[in-house]
């Protein structure tokens, strides 16, 4: 089987695409053919020795995919072959909260082999079955982005109809949010830097829309929106450069959700006002197999749609990561495998 393989020093040329035996099964794993996987800008990180510079390579990058079930160990009971499967982003989590430290060191696309391979195996507790109605490539951008704004709007917290939601850019994690948010009966407030992406926001039903790039201060729109009591719910996906913006835009009692670093990771901030204002910083990493299996029923239950931007060719891996990088998606990449 082929797979994608970072060799032996970090970056996005290093990637090459791989022969590599399929190991024998073992009792408890199933063997999954894959059919898409889906990139998160956590991959990007990883790739480019940004998330974690003592990584052990080579590895197989990604942590998102879907496919088929082609064989199953003989103390398999969760799943038969021909079922269709996600495999989890962390592999050893299953509780809806996370319990130990010890479930980082069992994430997909580092440090253990990703989803960027025609073959995976995985024990069957690290796997979910696909939404009714959704094909693989739908499927594939689930397991790290949705599962994340699930775990902010729901697990974390609990969003009710009529509360404000505020996503920060078009990104795969924000729009799921502004999708689970208007699920859940929210009012979104979605942030871009480009005015066709915030049309796209509103088509997906963003109530109301800021350009940040226009407006830097963009937190005084979100008060004006709100009748100047801020927002309930922030998805904090930019970090350092935004958090500043979010906590003046989140109002008394809210919950700002801290989940990226894409406009940097440290920076001298004021802590004044989040005790001011009663301020809940809730940190998020990803979410278990539990509380993505609640996400499943919820995308079936709602019909939700993951929003693709492109798809690329199993042999454009490294294209697609540039792509990524170059930020002129909205919501999800998928590379199709095979
Ligand atoms: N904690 C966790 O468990 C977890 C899970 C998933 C992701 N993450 C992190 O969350 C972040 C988002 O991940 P992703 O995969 O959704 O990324 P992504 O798809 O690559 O998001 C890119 C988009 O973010 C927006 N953006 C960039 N800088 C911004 C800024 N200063 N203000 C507002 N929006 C900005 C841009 O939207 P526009 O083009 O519309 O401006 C850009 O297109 C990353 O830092 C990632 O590492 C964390």
């Amino acid at each position: 089987m082929k797979a994608h393989v970072l060799e032996n020093s970090f970056g996005i040329e290093n990637i090459s695409l791989r022969e590599r035996e399929v190991a024998d099964l073992d009792s408890h794993e199933i063997r999954i053919a894959m059919k898409a996987v889906s990139l998160n800008f956590r991959d990007y990180l990883m790739v480019t020795g940004n998330y974690n510079p003592k990584l052990k390579l080579p590895m197989v990058p990604l942590s998102d995919g879907a496919g088929e079930v082609v064989a199953v160990g003989k103390s398999v009971t969760r799943f038969k072959v021909g079922d269709r499967v996600m495999p989890t982003f962390s592999q050893n989590w299953i509780a809806k909260r996370p319990v130990s430290d010890d479930l980082r060191k069992s994430t997909l696309g580092g440090p253990l082999d990703g989803t960027a391979c025609e073959i995976m195996q995985v024990p069957e507790w690290a796997a979910v079955e696909i939404p009714e109605g959704l094909s693989y490539a739908e499927a594939a951008t689930l397991p790290c982005a949705a599962l994340t704004a699930w775990s902010s709007l729901v697990t974390m917290n609990q969003a009710k109809p009529g509360e404000y939601v505020v996503v920060l850019g078009t990104g795969g994690v924000s729009i799921f949010a502004l999708q689970f948010a208007k699920m859940l009966g929210c009012k979104v407030i979605a942030t871009s830097s480009s005015d066709d992406k915030l049309k796209k926001a509103e088509e997906l039903g963003a109530d109301y829309v800021i350009n940040y790039k226009e407006k830097p201060d963009w937190a005084k729109e979100v008060r004006k929106i709100t009748k100047m009591q801020g927002a309930d719910h922030i998805i904090e996906v930019g970090g350092a450069g935004t958090l500043e913006q979010s906590i003046r835009a989140v109002r008394m009692d809210g919950v700002i959700n801290l989940i990226g670093i894409l406009a940097g990771s440290s920076k001298e901030l004021n802590l004044l006002p989040i005790l001011m204002q009663n301020v809940r910083m809730q940190g998020i990493l990803v979410g278990g197999r539990e509380a993505f299996e609640d996400m499943c029923r919820a995308v079936t239950a709602n019909g939700l749609k993951p929003a693709i931007d492109k798809t690329f060719g199993f042999a454009e891996l490294q294209d697609s990561i540039r792509y990524l990088k170059s930020g002129s998606h909205f919501g999800k990449v998928v590379v199709e495998v095979g």
